[in-house]
Formats: C-alpha cells, sequence, structure tokens
C-alpha cells in the first residue's frame, strides 16, 4: 500500500490509486505470484517496490517483452530503480534465451522513468 495508495506513484501508472487493503490482496494473489517475472525490491526486508518483465504474446511478438517497475516515494532519487534495471537487463536475456527485445512504454511527462531508461542504456523510439 505504501506505493500503491500514493498518487504521487500511480500518477502515471496504467492502474488505479487504490484505496484499500484487499486490491493490493488481489493484485499480490492474481498478478504478482503468478506473473513470469516479478522481483520485489526490498530493503531491510520491507518491500519498497517491484520490477517485472512482462513477454509480449502472439507467435510474431513473443521476442518482445515489456519492462515495468515502481517505487514507494520516499525511495525516489537514490539510483534504486536504475540499479534493478541494469540487473535485469544483464540477466533477462540470458534467462529468456528467446528474448530479441526488451522495451517499456513510458508516458511523455514521466521525465524520472525516461531518465531511468536513458541511464540504463534503452534508445528512445516515439510512438
Ligand atoms: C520512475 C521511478 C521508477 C524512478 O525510480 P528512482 O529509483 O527514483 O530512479 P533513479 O533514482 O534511479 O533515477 C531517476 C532519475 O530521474 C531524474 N528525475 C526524476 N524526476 C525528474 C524530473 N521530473 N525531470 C527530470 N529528471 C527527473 C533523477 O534526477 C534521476 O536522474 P539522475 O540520476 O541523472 O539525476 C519512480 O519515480 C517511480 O516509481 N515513479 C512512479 C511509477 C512510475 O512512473 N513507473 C514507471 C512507469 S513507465
Amino acid at each position: 500500500m505504501e506505493w500503491a495508495a500514493d498518487e504521487k506513484v500511480s500518477q502515471f501508472c496504467t492502474w488505479d490509486t487504490y484505496t484499500c487493503k484487499d486490491q493490493a490482496l488481489d493484485f499480490i494473489k492474481n498478478i504478482a505470484i503468478p506473473h513470469p517475472w516479478l522481483r520485489v525490491i526490498c530493503i531491510n526486508k520491507k518491500a519498497i517496490g517491484t520490477v517485472s518483465v512482462t513477454p509480449n504474446s502472439g507467435c510474431f511478438d513473443s521476442c518482445r517483452a515489456e519492462l515495468g517497475y515502481v517505487l514507494a516515494y520516499k525511495y525516489w532519487g537514490k539510483g534504486i530503480v536504475t540499479k534493478a534495471v541494469k540487473i535485469v537487463v544483464s540477466n533477462i536475456f540470458q534467462e529468456w534465451p528467446n528474448l530479441e527485445r526488451l522495451e517499456a512504454l513510458v508516458d511523455i511527462d514521466n521525465k524520472g522513468s525516461q531518465r531511468v531508461l536513458e541511464k540504463a542504456g534503452f534508445l528512445k523510439g516515439v510512438y
């Protein structure tokens, strides 16, 4: 709830700000646990965010996957997500040998997220 209930965090995300604990429990049960690749970012055994890689579906698109990440507000600006993304990039292509392209879709106003991707070596394309 520390990040999911915070509008500063959710404003650029595809989900609406959580308003009750049941939404978080539902996320853990129905999205996080069955997800093909979702990791929790922890500090001192406390969850402060997540990073995920979601493979695209379909026979032509399964060589691509989408990167996603989120971090609780009080930890922003310390290089945490850049480090997490770099770790993902350096491992995921070995873990999934069929993967050819890792991409992330970012709101044009989400400058912090764009910067994370830049620092991790992603190239910018405009859709
Ligand atoms: C985007 C987000 C994941 C970044 O995590 P983080 O750990 O704070 O990122 P880092 O500290 O590794 O790097 C952030 C960079 O963006 C920069 N930045 C942050 N806000 C910025 C802004 N408004 N304009 C320009 N640069 C900005 C920081 O200065 C830093 O760059 P620097 O190292 O060159 O100074 C975090 O802000 C977040 O969880 N946001 C809400 C969820 C979200 O937007 N997820 C991504 C959806 S695509």
